[in-house]
């Protein structure tokens, strides 16, 4: 039975590798997902399992993954939503330049943008100035529909394009982010203004927390330092992760996929829960293509 679908699979693999990225709307459905665990190669726990993957929501599509649709704001003024995409903006900036420096929230609609603030320089309008990207303000060309999207058809056309050169992986955007940001083909800048001051790596968070229950299979390692190239303590700490508490010794596969600890960003913006081999290590998941 396994290795039926093992063989289907590589199939899909080749043909996912052929036909590309962009043909690939829906990624793999749940149930394909077969897992070992441990090096000795022993099931996992099937109605842990099961109960895992029945809550994990389908991935896809690709574009829309990460996109932060805004529209309370906007339909009160009779404008269409704004879409924001974190693929085409991750690519240029680390979230640190937005989630400190511009204090961009990381909960939907918590920031509260309004145009009186971005016509000031504030959130969007700090970098949608004309100088850095196009402009915010009214004009002879104005550019409302650029973010006011009354159709996201060209936003989909732009993401095949600017994907196309990025290296691949089976969930989120399609994209793997952590290596293209070893490589080099992203290099995102780390800071807006200047002037603005970074704080130094802390050494002592150099060597990868183990995290997890005393379960032999709860092997889940986190790497500070990798975290900490593209954003600041505070993304974490205090909110998400209470270090006094030593709240993941609380985790639950289920609080994480709701969105709490790892989910908060790991479902929305990094590699989502779905891809259970890049923080289960020993997990071996013929999804992983
Ligand atoms: C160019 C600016 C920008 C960059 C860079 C950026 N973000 Fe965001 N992010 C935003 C905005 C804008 C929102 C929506 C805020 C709001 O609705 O109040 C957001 C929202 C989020 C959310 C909540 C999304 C949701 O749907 O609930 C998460 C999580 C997040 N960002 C994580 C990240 C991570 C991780 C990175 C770096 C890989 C990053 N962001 C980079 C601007 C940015
Ligand atoms: C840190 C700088 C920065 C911030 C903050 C920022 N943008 Fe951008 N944005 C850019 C750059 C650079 C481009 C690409 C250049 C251009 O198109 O002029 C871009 C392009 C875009 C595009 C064109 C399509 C695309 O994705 O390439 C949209 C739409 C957009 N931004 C919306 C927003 C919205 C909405 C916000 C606020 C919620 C925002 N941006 C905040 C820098 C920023
Ligand atoms: C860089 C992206 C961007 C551009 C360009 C842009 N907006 Fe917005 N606008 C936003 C965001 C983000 C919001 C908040 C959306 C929400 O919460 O619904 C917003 C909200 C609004 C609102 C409602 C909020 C308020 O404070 O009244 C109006 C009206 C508005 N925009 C008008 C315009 C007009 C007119 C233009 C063109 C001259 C324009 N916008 C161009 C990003 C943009
Ligand atoms: C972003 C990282 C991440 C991803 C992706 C992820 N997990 Fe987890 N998972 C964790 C963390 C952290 C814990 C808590 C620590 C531990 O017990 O290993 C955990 C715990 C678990 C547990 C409980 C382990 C125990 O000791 O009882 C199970 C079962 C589990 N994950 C299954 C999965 C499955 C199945 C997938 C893919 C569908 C997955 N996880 C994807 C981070 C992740
Ligand atoms: C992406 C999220 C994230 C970021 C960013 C982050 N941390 Fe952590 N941190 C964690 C997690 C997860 C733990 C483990 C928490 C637990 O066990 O309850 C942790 C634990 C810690 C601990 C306890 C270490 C131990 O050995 O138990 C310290 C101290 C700490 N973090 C400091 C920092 C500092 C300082 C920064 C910024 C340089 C930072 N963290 C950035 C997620 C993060
Ligand atoms: C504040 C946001 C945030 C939180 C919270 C967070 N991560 Fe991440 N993580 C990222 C981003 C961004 C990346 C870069 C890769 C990407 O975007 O897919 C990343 C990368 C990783 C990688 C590297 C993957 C690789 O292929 O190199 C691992 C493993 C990982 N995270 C595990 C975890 C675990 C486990 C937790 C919870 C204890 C966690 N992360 C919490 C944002 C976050």
């Amino acid at each position: 039975m396994r290795v039926m679908k093992v063989t289907g699979l590589l199939k899909m693999k080749v043909q996912l590798l052929k036909t590309g990225r962009s043909l690939l709307l829906h990624a793999l459905p749940p149930l394909l997902i077969v897992l070992l665990v441990g090096s000795g190669g022993s099931a996992m726990d099937r109605g842990e399992l099961a109960k895992v993957l029945k809550t994990m929501p389908p991935n896809g599509p690709f574009w829309k993954y990460g996109n932060v649709v805004m529209r309370s704001k906007s339909r009160k003024a009779g404008m269409a939503p704004v879409v924001f995409s974190h693929w085409s903006h991750r690519s240029r900036y680390t979230c640190r330049v937005c989630h400190q420096e511009l204090g961009f929230s990381m909960r939907q609609g918590d920031s509260g943008i309004t145009r009186n603030q971005y016509l000031a320089g504030k959130f969007c309008g700090a970098c949608h100035n004309g100088r850095i990207a196009f402009t915010v303000q009214d004009g002879p060309h104005p550019n409302c529909k650029k973010c006011h999207m009354e159709n996201t058809k060209e936003l989909e056309k732009q993401f095949a394009a600017f994907s196309d050169n990025l290296p691949l992986a089976a969930f989120g955007n399609g994209i793997d982010w952590a290596a293209a940001l070893r490589d080099e083909t992203i290099k995102p800048a780390n800071v807006l203004n200047a002037n603005e001051q970074t704080l130094q790596f802390p050494e002592k968070l150099r060597r990868p927390l183990r995290l997890g229950t005393a379960s032999p299979r709860s092997d889940v390692s986190f790497s500070h330092e990798d975290h900490f190239a593209e954003m600041d303590c505070s993304s974490c700490h205090p909110d998400i992760f209470n270090i006094k508490q030593k709240s993941t010794a609380a985790f639950s596969m289920d609080s994480n996929i709701y969105g709490s600890f790892c989910g908060a960003c790991h479902m929305q913006v990094a590699f989502p829960m779905n891809d259970c081999k890049r923080c289960h290590q020993s997990m071996t998941s013929s999804s992983d293509y």
